[in-house]
């Protein structure tokens, strides 16, 4: 054993496990294979692009959602931590599996995730803490919110249709008016365009502001916050057209001022950790703050139980500090201890789609990197859709590729990831041309 200020560390390096398959996880590949304490990174089931990252860095043929495999691979291959991705194994609780297995494992249980999983517990969860959010009702019939919104005057509208349930972030309209209101519910309730997600609706109040969202590692009881960001949810330039995962972000967010950090700090953070501690399930892992901002007032418009992509891509690069002792931390305590340090300036990513997303698109497409479009400390090409095909690297997804610059500034950034865009090639590449223009 040797101790370094306050933290202990085995002599020996660990083996991590990163589960998922985006860019999101390729940039976790990257930070924590950055720690000489880390012996070896395994990503289930990773992509073209942690394929190819060599070194440490290999991925194991086990999909997010195959708990038992995953439990199994990770006792074999002495795996000392691991980090869980998206939300789906957490909803269906990986973590619990995990640690009833006496692994360590970095994300909240089943009970915490439905923060995320379920927006009627995360609605009634602010709602019994005191966090700011929009006014809602909950429904589990068509007739019953069909009867609600028509007793709504039109002064109440917009007014916003939630899914309960994990729909991919896809599960929310936004309903100008009356009649709108009207056929989403028969949408929801006759077509279930978002399947069973919607047993239960959740209709709000429509939130004015501008959004940008707060990430928190946390332990339980502490919690350390990385930079702010904002992401690019529609499809199209100027914010138009459908909503997609992500495709383009920028930290830190400029609308998240020192003082709105600690108003949110104050009423959102420091509350839910009390709270889930209070309620029986003490949040570990990572906690997603999706805000939005008027008049330097946040409210909460959704909670993720993990961090975001394409956010991560931004926020995971400007970490100075090792990633690895801070993720250790929060599983053995000592999280506000440990060092946790952001570099100066800022990052962008653009994110690179198949043409068609996020309807339907081809996948197969040869992709082409130009040489030196990356380089050590400025450019990352962090992969989501893409798969080694007989050595070849092809398209297999909608979000394809996450071209994530840093530099001094905001307008720096920008200029160094669209010249590393222009330097990505496959057939129906698409991308935002105005990531991050409005922070400009
Ligand atoms: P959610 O899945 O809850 O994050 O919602 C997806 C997107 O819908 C958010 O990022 C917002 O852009 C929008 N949205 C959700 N709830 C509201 C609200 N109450 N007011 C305004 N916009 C909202
Ligand atoms: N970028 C939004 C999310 O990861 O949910």
């Amino acid at each position: 054993m040797v101790t370094s200020g306050h933290c202990t560390y085995t002599s020996k390096a660990m083996n991590v496990l990163i589960i998922g398959s985006g860019a999101r996880e390729h940039a976790f590949a990257r930070a924590v294979a950055a720690s000489p304490r880390v012996e070896r990174v395994f990503v289930a089931p990773g992509n073209g692009g942690t394929a190819l990252m060599g070194g440490k860095v290999c991925n194991v043929p086990l999909k997010a959602v195959q708990l038992d495999e995953l439990l199994v691979f990770a006792r074999e291959s002495g795996i000392g931590l691991t980090v869980v991705g998206p939300e789906q194994p957490l909803e269906m609780g990986l973590v619990d599996l995990f640690r009833k297995a006496d692994m360590k494992v970095v994300g909240p249980v089943q009970a915490a995730a439905r923060l995320e999983s379920s927006k009627v517990f995360s609605k009634e969860f602010m709602r019994r803490h005191g966090i700011p959010t929009a006014g809602y009702r909950v429904f589990g019939s068509k007739e019953s919110a069909m009867a609600h919104i028509g007793s709504l005057g039109e002064e109440h509208f917009p007014q916003v249709i939630k899914a309960s349930g994990l729909c991919a972030g896809k599960g929310v309209i936004v309903a100008d008016g009356r009649n709108e209101a009207l056929s989403a519910l028969r949408e929801i309730f006759d077509d279930r365009i978002f399947g069973s997600a919607a047993d239960e609706v959740v209709i709000e109040d429509f939130l004015r502001g501008q959004e940008a969202s707060v990430f928190a590692l946390c332990d339980g009881c502490r919690y350390r916050l990385f930079l702010s960001a904002q992401d690019h949810k529609r499809i199209g330039d100027g914010d138009t057209g459908k909503n997609t995962g992500g495709m383009g972000a920028y930290a830190p967010a400029p609308l998240v001022t020192p003082e709105v950090m600690r108003k949110v700090e104050e009423r959102v953070i420091r509350p839910t950790l009390e709270g889930m501690a209070s309620e029986g399930s003490p949040y570990t892992g990572f906690l997603y703050v999706g805000l939005m901002i008027e008049g330097g007032e946040p409210s909460v418009v959704e909670f993720n139980a993990r961090l975001g992509d394409p956010e991560t891509q931004v926020v995971l690069p400007l970490l100075k500090s090792d990633l690895f002792d801070a993720l250790l931390a929060s599983v053995d305590g000592g999280l506000d201890e440990v060092p946790f340090e952001m570099h100066p300036g800022s990052a962008a990513t653009v994110v690179v789609a198949s043409g068609g997303y996020p309807d339907v698109f081809e996948t197969g497409r040869v992709i082409t990197i130009d040489s030196g479009a990356e380089s050590q400390d400025e450019v990352m090409i962090f992969h989501a859709g893409t798969v080694l095909d007989d050595g070849r690297l092809v398209t297999s997804g909608g979000r394809v590729l996450s071209v994530t610059a840093l530099g001094p500034n905001l307008k720096v950034c920008l200029e160094r990831a669209y010249r590393a865009v222009g330097r990505v090639h496959f057939d129906g590449a698409y991308y935002r041309r105005d990531i991050g223009a409005k922070a400009l």
